[in-house]
C-alpha cells in the first residue's frame, strides 16, 4: 500500500502512522523527522534547514523533493509506504507523481482548536522519535521516554505563535492539495478527532471499503 497522509500540523498524522505502519507492514516516511534527524546529525542539509524548521516555514521544494526521491529509492519502500508531511506544495505533488503510483491520499480533518491543544501539549523523544501528549498520551514517568528513559522535549516550532504561523502556511501552500488529489480520485477524508485507536480503525475501514 502506498499512502500519503495529508493534514494540518498536529492533526495526528505521525501518531496514526506509527500504528498503521505496524498493522500494514509498511514504511513510515516523515519528511519532518528526516529534516530533524539531519539537523541532529549536523549534516550539510541539517545546517541549511535548521532555522527554517524552527520558524515553521517550508523547506524549499528542490531540497525536499530530492530528499524524498532518495528515500523512496531505498529497498524497504518496495513493500509500500506512508508519506507523512509530503507533498506539501503543488510542485512537490507533481514531482511525486513521477516517483510513485499512490493508492490513496488520506485527508486528516480536525478543528483549529484541537490542533492548538494537541501541539501545545506535545512532547517528543529526540532519539526514538516517539510522540507523547502531556494530557492525552502521557509517558509512564513524567517527562521521560517510556523505553529509553531519556528526557522528553518540546519541539521549537510548537510554541503558540509558531503553531499559528504553521497553520497559515498549511492553509496557503498545502490545503490546495485537497482539491488536487480529489480531482485525481485519490482523496479519502478521515475524521481525525477522538481517540487514536478509533481514528485508526476508521482509516482501516475506509481503505478496505
Ligand atoms: P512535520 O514534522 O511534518 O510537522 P507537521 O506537519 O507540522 O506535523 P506535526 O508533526 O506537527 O503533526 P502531526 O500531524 O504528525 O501530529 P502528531 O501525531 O505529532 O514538519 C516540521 C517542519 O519540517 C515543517 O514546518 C517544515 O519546516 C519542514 N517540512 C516537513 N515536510 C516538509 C515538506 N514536505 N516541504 C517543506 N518543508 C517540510 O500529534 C500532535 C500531538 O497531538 C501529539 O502530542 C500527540 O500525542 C497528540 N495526538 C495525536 N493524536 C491524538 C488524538 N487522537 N487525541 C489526542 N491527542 C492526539
Amino acid at each position: 500500500m502506498r499512502l500519503v497522509f495529508l493534514g494540518p500540523p498536529g492533526a495526528g498524522k505521525g501518531t496514526i502512522a506509527a500504528i498503521a505502519k505496524e498493522s500494514f507492514h509498511i514504511v513510515h516516511i516523515s519528511t519532518g523527522d528526516l529534516f530533524r534527524s539531519a539537523v541532529k546529525d549536523g549534516s550539510d542539509l541539517g545546517r541549511r534547514v535548521q532555522a527554517i524548521l524552527a520558524s515553521g516555514a517550508l523547506v524549499p521544494d528542490d531540497l525536499t523533493i530530492e530528499m524524498v526521491r532518495r528515500r523512496l529509492a531505498q529497498d524497504d519502500c518496495k513493500g509500500g509506504f506512508i508519506l507523512d508531511g509530503f507533498p506539501r506544495t503543488i510542485a512537490q505533488a507533481d514531482a511525486l507523481a513521477g516517483m510513485a503510483v499512490l493508492d490513496a491520499v488520506v485527508n486528516f480533518q480536525i478543528t483549529r482548536e484541537e490542533v492548538v491543544q494537541r501541539l501545545s501539549g506535545r512532547r517528543v523523544c529526540r532519539s526514538t522519535g516517539r510522540i507523547y501528549h502531556i494530557i492525552y498520551n502521557p509517558p509512564k514517568r513524567e517527562g521521560l521516554d517510556d523505553d529509553t528513559g531519556e528526557p522528553l522535549v518540546k519541539r521549537p516550532d510548537d510554541e503558540e505563535e509558531k503553531i499559528l504561523f504553521r497553520l497559515s502556511v498549511y492553509e496557503k501552500a498545502t490545503a490546495p492539495l485537497i482539491d488536487y488529489y480529489r480531482r485525481k480520485g485519490l482523496l479519502v477524508d478521515l475524521d481525525a478527532g477522538g481517540k487514536s485507536q478509533d481514528i485508526f480503525e476508521r482509516l482501516r475501514k475506509t481503505l478496505q471499503g
